[in-house]
């Protein structure tokens, strides 16, 4: 299907029709956060699953009833989602945890006065490109990508799934890199208030390796029809390394992508772990 066909453009950003209903994108507009609300905001394919299945369990304090009954969209809804209606978000009870891929300035306005709690995940932009090419290859509600050539060109000029600018807050988690996943969970939860002992990180960061959420089929995604999502072709949890993109692109691309990433990011001091 086209471009046309399947998104919709909304503040310069395209949307999956399937997903985002004008009445949905209302609702979020109009959205009353509270203080203790924790938002996860991330670019698609940088790791959001991960992160619905981390935060919930520390809220919880390794408590695993949640990840292994609620699928992660029901767990940790999308604000912007036609799924927040149904689910009457606005009256879930407090701790809430939402997820969202809109960025800073599509934030509804009491977004801005209530300062809820952000954990923005960051992800090198290679690998998440080459995580969404498989991606855009396995579901139907994206526009197929195409050969790797044309899909560095939509995804550099923003026609993929566009959200190009960082999400920079003052109630952002100071960086945590997640290369050890139990000290990462520390963190986080220490950033969520949560005081966790030892134990309880080292269960939640045995629970969260991408080898055993693979298993989780309420993370998984194994859920979702074939017809939406075939996982024969790429499997949702595809191999869930920092690197990969060094086997996807080749010397022109990544000169390609570099010279619009020094462009654009010049006065960004971020740092990526590009490979390991
Ligand atoms: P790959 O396609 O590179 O494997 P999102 O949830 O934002 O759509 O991101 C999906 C990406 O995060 C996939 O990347 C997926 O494998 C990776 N991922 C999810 N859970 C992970 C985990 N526990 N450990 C490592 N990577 C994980």
């Amino acid at each position: 299907m086209t471009e046309a066909e399947l998104y919709s453009q909304y503040k310069g950003v395209y949307l999956p029709k399937i997903a985002h209903s004008p009445e949905s994108l209302k609702y979020f507009e109009e959205f009353t956060f509270r203080t203790d609300d924790i938002i996860i905001v991330t670019y698609p394919k940088s790791g959001t699953t991960w992160m619905q299945e981390i935060v919930p369990l520390i809220q919880n304090e390794g408590d695993m009833a949640s990840v292994l009954t609620l699928p992660n969209w029901d767990r940790v809804p999308w604000l912007e989602e036609t799924r927040a209606l149904e689910l009457n978000l606005d009256q879930r009870p407090s701790p809430r945890i939402f997820v969202s891929h809109f960025q800073y300035s599509m934030m509804p306005k009491s977004f801005y006065k209530v300062k809820p709690k952000v954990i923005y995940v960051m992800r090198n932009p290679k690998d998440v490109l080459t995580s969404s090419f498989h991606y855009h290859g396995m579901v139907t509600f994206l526009v197929n990508p195409g050969t790797v050539d044309e899909f560095l060109a939509k995804f550099l000029s923003g026609q993929a799934r566009s959200r190009p600018a960082p999400f920079l807050t003052s109630c952002l988690l100071p960086c945590v890199g997640i290369l050890d996943l139990k000290e990462s969970v520390s963190k986080i939860a220490h950033f969520m208030g949560k005081s966790l002992s030892e134990e309880v990180s080292a269960k939640i960061a045995d629970h969260c390796t991408f080898k055993n959420m693979k298993q989780n089929k309420m993370s998984n995604y194994s859920l979702v029809p074939e017809e939406i999502m075939d996982q024969k072709k790429s499997e949702f949890l595809r191999k869930g390394i920092i690197g990969d993109w060094k086997n996807f692109f080749t010397d022109a691309q990544t000169e390609c992508f570099d010279a619009v990433y020094e462009e654009r990011m010049k006065d960004v001091k971020l740092t990526f772990v590009w490979d390991l």
